[in-house]
């Protein structure tokens, strides 16, 4: 594998995270409209914690949930990437995609364009062989992510989230997969 600081598309960089980050990055977690698939809102240590997580994966494996920044004006946007999955997720192990950005960016098409790069990231320089995504069922915006890239619907593989109390409204998970080729 050929390490990669960055991923440039068309409008982005996904690169690794900056002190700089920080501030758009805890604004973005305590926006509930942002955070309304998920039990709750971040706090500012959370933040803090999550962003020194991605980096320290995007160190170890060469790839992570990077920073995505608009080519136009610096922007931070939010984040974009590919994660091993946790022991704790019924499909480990694998690499699992995921985005989150900031409401101003929403409406286009800076996920897909993030997610499509890293896919063809993990298929080509990473030399993965399979790619999940999944997400709460109401949390279509989500779901449109995932067909936009092409990945496909595997109604098999939904499952309740581990980490959710039993019966939480956001506890039944829909799964999609890529895979090479
Ligand atoms: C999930 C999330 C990233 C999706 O954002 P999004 O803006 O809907 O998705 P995209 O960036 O791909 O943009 C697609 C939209 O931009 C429009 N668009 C405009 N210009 C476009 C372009 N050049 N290319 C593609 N789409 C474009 C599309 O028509 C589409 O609009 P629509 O939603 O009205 O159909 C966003 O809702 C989010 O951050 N949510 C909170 C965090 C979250 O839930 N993350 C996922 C957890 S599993």
């Amino acid at each position: 594998m050929l390490a990669s600081d960055m991923i440039t598309t068309d409008r982005l960089i996904l690169r690794g995270w900056r002190d700089s980050d920080l501030e758009p990055w805890i604004a973005l977690n305590a926006d509930p409209e942002v955070m309304r698939f998920f039990p709750a809102t971040q706090t500012a240590d959370e933040c803090r914690a999550m962003a020194a997580r991605n980096q320290a994966h995007i160190d170890q494996h060469g790839f992570g949930l990077w920073a995505v920044e608009r080519r136009e004006d610096g922007a931070f946007l939010g984040f974009t990437g590919l994660t091993h999955l946790k022991d704790n997720n019924p499909m480990f192990p694998g690499v699992e995609a995921g985005w989150r950005l900031a409401r101003q960016a929403w409406g286009q098409g800076y996920a897909s364009e993030a997610a499509a790069a890293s896919l063809r990231d993990g298929f080509g320089r990473l030399g993965l062989q399979r790619i999940v995504a999944f997400t709460a069922v109401p949390n279509l915006p989500s779901q449109a992510v995932m067909a936009r890239i092409g990945m496909t619907r595997r109604e098999d593989l939904d499952f309740d989230h581990p980490a959710l109390p039993p019966g939480h409204r956001l506890e039944r998970h829909l799964v999609w997969e890529s895979r090479t080729g």
